[in-house]
């Protein structure tokens, strides 16, 4: 039997086509971070070691920091991170297409953090889940993979977690580097949406021909530095991928709510957030409190951001961190954008 189809003009225009065709955006959906129970201040530290207070506060801004346990499996605070920021997002772990945990701190060399945070959770067995290794830059280098992971519609739901047991890997012995680090884990789940701006593009860099300023040997397993080639390098770099992330998504610094840079010495921030042209109001610090803790200073300098009510929904927050390779990574993101959530 023949049938007859209408000519285009004719037929009847789907609601769907009638709004403007937009492309599937990642955007950060929920925030949670979770730390040690052990407090450990400078003069805990000035107790058994050649260094003050005062030291620490003028060379670095870093005040407390936290510890893991000995014993205490990282996992389990990843894990509690990770928990948050599916209840902030309104997900369920059967949700979760992937989970992956940036950390150069597993509990083990292997297995890896990612599938010991997915079984805790509760999440499916068809859970990808993975850890990823790009130093203090990983929490950011797994947001983008994240992002692309959604856009490309190759996962829907992604969490991403940052978790760190720093403590694990300092020579304690060593002032130069022993004040400096700290434990912890924040995480965010990202998923995709109808989004003005979500996650933006992030910028990448790396250089290994300055690895032996900042490494741990598998010999004697510690972070050894060569500081002050890192703060040079550190400030140089994040302003850069700065600059050019924030060009890449058409704005310039005046349009940044935030600036969230990895927390590894407040100085590092106080003079690159100067030279980008940003005010004090626009940037966060987070090191007196936590320490460096790797990948996790940035999950964990958001939550308490939202805590002190200094990041609202809607907010444009400018991200950049660098770390041991080099590596360094910048990116601008909208927070918590809400426009259509399609996923
Ligand atoms: O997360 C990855 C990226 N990491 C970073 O970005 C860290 C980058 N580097 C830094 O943050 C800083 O270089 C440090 C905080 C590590 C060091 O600060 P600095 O102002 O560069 O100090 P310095 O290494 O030049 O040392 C100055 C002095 C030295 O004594 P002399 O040689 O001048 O007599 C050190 O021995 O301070 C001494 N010193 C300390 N004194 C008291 C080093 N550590 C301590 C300490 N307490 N804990």
């Amino acid at each position: 039997m023949a049938v007859t189809v209408p000519p285009p003009a004719t037929r009847r225009q789907p609601a769907a086509r009638q709004r403007p065709r937009r492309t599937l955006r990642a955007g950060v959906f929920g925030l949670g971070a979770a730390l040690p129970e052990r407090v450990v201040t400078n003069d805990d530290l000035a107790d058994r070691l050649d260094t003050t207070d005062e030291w620490i506060v003028r060379r670095t801004g870093i005040r407390t920091r936290r510890w893991l346990a000995d014993g205490a499996p990282l996992a389990r605070l990843a894990a509690d991170a990770c928990a948050e920021a599916l209840a902030d997002a309104g997900r369920t772990p059967d949700e979760v297409d992937r989970v992956i945990v940036s950390t150069i701190t597993p509990d083990q060399i292997t297995p890896g953090l990612a599938p010991a945070v997915a079984g805790l959770l509760g999440c499916s067995p068809t859970t990808a889940a993975m850890d990823l290794n790009a130093a203090c830059a990983g929490f950011l280098t797994a947001l983008d993979e994240a992002a692309a992971l959604v856009e490309s519609g190759r996962a829907r739901v992604v969490l991403v977690c940052g978790a760190e047991a720093i403590s694990r890997l300092t020579d304690h012995d060593d002032r130069g580097t022993a004040v400096l680090f700290g434990d912890g884990a924040g995480a965010v789940v990202v998923s995709g949406g109808d989004l003005e701006l979500g996650i933006s593009t992030f910028v990448h860099g790396s250089d290994p021909t300055q690895a032996h300023t900042l490494y741990a040997d598998q010999g004697d397993r510690v972070l050894r530095m060569d500081g002050q080639t890192v703060y040079r390098h550190a400030v140089a770099r994040m302003i850069e991928s700065t600059n050019a992330a924030l060009a890449s998504a058409g704005l310039t610094v005046a349009d940044v709510d935030l600036f969230v840079a990895h927390q590894a010495n407040a100085r590092i921030i106080e003079s690159a957030s100067a030279q980008l042209g940003l005010t004090d109001e626009q940037v966060m610090i987070d090191v007196d409190r936590c320490a460096n803790t790797s990948s996790a200073t940035i999950p964990l300098a958001l939550h308490r951001a939202e805590a002190e009510g200094r990041l609202r929904p809607g907010a444009t927050i400018a991200f950049a961190a660098f770390g041991a390779g080099y590596v360094w990574t910048a990116g601008v993101v909208r927070w918590k954008e809400r426009v259509h959530v399609c996923a």
